[in-house]
């Protein structure tokens, strides 16, 4: 580790929330607030956290022998790294004219059933060099970085064969490798039956169990599907899923997005770590996830972008269950990565308070990585990945509606964004 992952900020209003598992219910809007705060983050990781004073006794204990740099945020808010724990950012293509097509009155199904949608992007994805993915991928991470994320999930499921499946993990795994922020890989295989295998869903299952989750177990973390109404059913999902956990995959779920299949309900009998979108999740589904701890992420950009309702955060909160805010970053329902206007819509629409937003963006979202245990709050022991916004009241966060309230950004102790 070189010098400059050794970081000292002071006079910092730190807010966050405290834990190494995701908070559910009640214990989202609890949050740690430290007025004229200090960390200090030696080698990437933080050690100690309180106050400012006295400088010379925080560096005899938990520094010595390091240099710093130290940064005095008068004031400002500083916030953990945010957790962009939902994201399909890598792909080839662009899909401007569906998009007009759904401001024209069709329908996101309707559009992929005529062989647009996901295989559109399949087929753009399918022509792209590794390389090429990833520069695009980066162009999009620049952005992301400048709204304050520092771990980020991402998807394969725009190759939909081996090779292409291999070239997106590939590329998933370029990005991580170049190490600006953490980026954790799922295997996305069940995105949509490809148009080779169209009507022959269960043999497409088959190639997905058989060929490509033994062969993809090192490059992605999560195994991922589209349970939804004419894409993969429950028994196709249930079969596909079995299989993964059994090879050691760690369970995500799209799950109820389009209409209410009991996607919520199979991802608890599974044992996912979530299950995103919700947005027609029964109540038996939110009952069901609160019970076997399966984080609730929920991705309003999607719903705000598909003109559709957004999902049930109150009614999943006040069940108990623990609720992740994503972007859903992808080139079809929801080409937005902005964490700002995410935010806006979260308070505004769903009726979350500021405090759940926090938590929902960070130790929540870190929780939906299964990386609560060294990201999502400031805490000692915990990676120094921090967010120093503009303001010193995180009121200012749904308020300034869609902008961006960032001044700095910093992942693993090094200051990777500042404005
Ligand atoms: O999460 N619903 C399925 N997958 C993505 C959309 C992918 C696309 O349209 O390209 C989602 O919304
Ligand atoms: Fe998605």
């Amino acid at each position: 580790m070189t010098a400059m992952s050794n970081l000292y900020i002071k006079h910092a209003t730190i807010v966050t929330p405290i834990g190494t598992e995701a908070a559910k219910g009640d214990a989202m809007s609890r949050l740690n607030v430290i007025e004229d705060g200090a960390i200090l983050i030696k080698d990437g990781v933080i050690r100690y956290v309180g106050n400012s004073n006295p400088l010379r006794q925080i560096y005899s204990l938990f520094g010595h022998g390091a240099t710093f740099r130290e940064i005095d945020v008068h004031g400002r808010v500083v916030l953990p790294g945010f957790v962009d724990s939902h994201t399909h950012m890598v792909f080839g293509g662009f899909r401007p004219d569906e998009f007009r097509w759904r401001l024209d009155g069709e329908s996101y199904m309707s559009i992929m059933q005529r062989g647009g949608g996901i295989q559109s992007t399949v087929n753009a994805t399918r022509a792209t060099s590794t390389a090429e993915l990833v520069r695009n991928a980066e162009w999009l991470m620049d952005r992301m970085i400048s709204m304050g994320v520092t771990t980020v999930e991402v998807k394969s499921g725009y190759g939909l064969d081996f090779n292409s499946e291999a070239r997106m993990l590939a590329a998933i795994g370029q990005l991580a490798a170049k190490r600006r922020i953490e980026v954790v890989p799922t295997f996305l295989g069940a995105h949509a039956v490809p148009e080779e295998y169209k009507g022959r869903t269960s043999e497409y299952v088959d190639l997905i169990i058989e060929k490509m989750l033994p062969k993809f177990r090192k490059a992605a973390k999560f195994c991922d599907i589209f349970t939804e109404k004419n894409v993969f059913e429950i028994e196709d999902s249930r079969r596909l899923m079995q299989a993964a956990r059994s090879m050691g995959y760690k369970l995500k779920f799209h799950a109820d997005e389009i209409v209410q299949l009991g996607g919520a309900e199979l991802a608890a009998e599974l044992g996912a770590v979530s299950a995103d979108h919700l947005l027609h999740v029964s109540d038996a589904g939110i009952a069901a996830m609160a019970e076997k701890n399966v984080v609730a992420t929920l991705l309003p950009l999607t719903a705000f972008a598909l003109r559709e309702p957004y999902a049930p955060a109150r009614r999943m909160i006040e069940a108990g269950c623990a609720v992740a805010l994503a972007t859903d970053l992808n080139p079809g329902s929801c080409f937005s990565g902005s964490i700002p206007l995410m935010i806006a819509l979260a308070c505004i629409y769903m009726g979350m308070t500021i405090e759940e937003v926090i938590t929902a963006l960070t130790l929540n979202g870190a929780a939906a990585c299964g990386l609560a245990d060294r990201k999502g709050s400031i805490q000692p022991g915990k990676d120094g990945d921090l967010v120093v916004l503009n303001f010193d009241n995180i009121n200012m966060l749904p308020y300034y509606v869609g902008m961006n309230c960032v001044k700095t950004t910093v992942a693993g102790g090094k200051v990777i964004f500042d404005s």
